[in-house]
Order: C-alpha cells, then structure tokens, then sequence
C-alpha cells in the first residue's frame, strides 16, 4: 500500500527577524516539534538568515525555503541571489508570493522562469496562486487562478509537475490586507477543485490527484484543523502565525492528528 499523503506546515517569516533573532526562534521551534514522516514542517526565513540557520537546523526535523531568489543561475546582477548559491541551504522556495506580484511587480514571466529554475536547481517550487479582493468581487476568481496557474506552469513539463507544489493563498485573506478575513473551507474547497481540474487538462487525471496544494491566509491555531481536515487541501502556508512558537507548534500538532484517506 502507498503512504498516506504528506501535509505540509509551512512557516513564511516574511521581513521578520535578524539572524540572532531567527537562530533562537529556531532553537525554541526544535525544542518542541518532534519530526515525523507524515508532516513535513518548512521554515522561510529571510534570506540573510539561511546560511547559518541551514548550519543550525536539523534537516529531519525542519527543512529551509527561501522566499525569494533570482531565476538565473549566475551573473551580473547585482544584488540578487541565485538558486545556484541558495542550494545548498534550501530544500523549497516559495515562488509568486502575492506580496511579490502586488509590491515589487513580480511578472508572470518572472514567475514561470522561477518555479523553472527551482525544478532545474534541485529545488521544490511552491507556487503561490490566488485572487485580488477586486477580482472576487468581480466574479473572476476562477480565471485568476487559471491565469497564474497557466502561467506559472509554463515551463513545467509533465515529467517535473510531480515536483511542483501548489499554494491557494487569496489576496483578501492575507493578514497583513486591510480587511483581511479568512477564506471559509467552502472558498478554499472551490478552489482547490477548479486548480485540480485544470491541473488534469493541463497534465492528465494522475498529476492533478498526486499534486500537493495548500492553503494559506490568516490560519492561527484555531483555524488549522478546519483547514487541514479538507479532503484535497495537503497542509497550510502560514504568516503571522509562524512567528509564534505557541501559534506554530500547535498547528504542526493539529496536522500530525489529521487523518487523510486519499492515497497518492
Ligand atoms: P498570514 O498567515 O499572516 O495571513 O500570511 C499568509 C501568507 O502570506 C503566507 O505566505
């Protein structure tokens, strides 16, 4: 019989924390998260801090993203970080942030040679896709998503798609909007249906059962098991929430408790 599927727990400390900072976070997290093969918890820590914490971690435990990097492999850019340089600390990347898109004008074509490069790196790209309010109000949730989902995957054959993850984190429910308010699971269940369908068109009926999509938007610990518990959605992308040892930890607790019948 296969595994059950893996849930994944992962912590986007966004600009927060120096390096010291994130080091003694980092030690008061191993003190009191066990690891365990069903959850795989991520931590997405500045990029200034991924050095010494990928010396500091234990990669049983804990595996490192990075929020951010540039799509080619070398070069004269100043002031960017390459995958190339980034690998050796980093297991996953978080890839079309909506903080990315909206603020620093990330393009799709940016995106798509990122999640690119990610899969060309060794590196699992987790592939942030979600509406605007506006776009919701509008009625035109679904083609955000087919549009950021078309285009982030472009470059993805159907050979590395299995490496892919898939976040659903809607603009509106990010907590650091104004008037941010949680999806409710029957926004996230919609969701995660309308990405795996067009997961199949795109890669065939197989790919888009295996493909691991996550929620993300204003989870704490209360919220956690209501999400986790949705048949489909394969654990959560956290914020503000993951820089609470409290917040954190229990989430990770919640998901090991979750029980998941699907298979793939
Ligand atoms: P919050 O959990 O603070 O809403 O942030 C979600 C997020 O942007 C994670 O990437």
């Amino acid at each position: 019989m296969d595994a059950p599927r893996k849930k994944y727990i992962i912590g986007n400390w966004k600009m927060n924390f120096t390096p010291g900072e994130a080091s003694l976070y980092l030690n008061k997290l191993s003190t009191r998260i066990q690891p365990t093969r069903k959850v795989q918890v991520v931590l997405a820590p500045s990029i200034v801090s991924l050095q010494s914490l990928s010396l500091q971690v234990n990669r049983r435990q804990f595996k490192l993203a990075t929020q951010n990097f540039y799509w080619r492999d070398y070069g004269a850019f100043t002031g960017e970080v390459a995958l190339t340089q980034l690998r050796g600390f980093v297991g996953y990347a978080i890839i079309g942030h909506s903080e990315r898109r909206y603020l620093f004008n990330e393009t799709e074509k940016d995106i798509a040679q990122k999640v690119a490069a990610a899969i060309r790196n060794g590196i699992t790209p987790v592939l942030c896709i979600g509406e605007t309010a506006l776009e919701r109000k509008d009625g035109e949730t679904s083609a955000a998503i087919y549009s950021q989902l078309t285009s982030g995957l472009h470059e993805v054959s159907k050979e590395d798609i299995d490496k892919v993850i898939i976040a659903y984190e809607p603009v509106w429910a990010i907590s650091s909007n104004k008037n941010a308010k949680p999806a409710t699971p029957i926004d996230i269940v919609e969701a995660e249906h309308f990405i795996r369908k067009h997961i199949a068109k795109l890669y065939g009926k197989e790919a888009s059962e295996a493909i691991s999509i996550l929620y993300g938007g204003s989870v704490n610990k209360n919220t956690a098991a209501g999400y986790l518990e949705i048949e489909g959605i394969d654990g959560l992308l956290i914020g503000g929430a993951s820089l609470i040892a409290d917040q954190f930890c229990a989430i990770v607790e919640i998901a090991k408790g979750v029980k998941d019948e699907r298979q793939y």
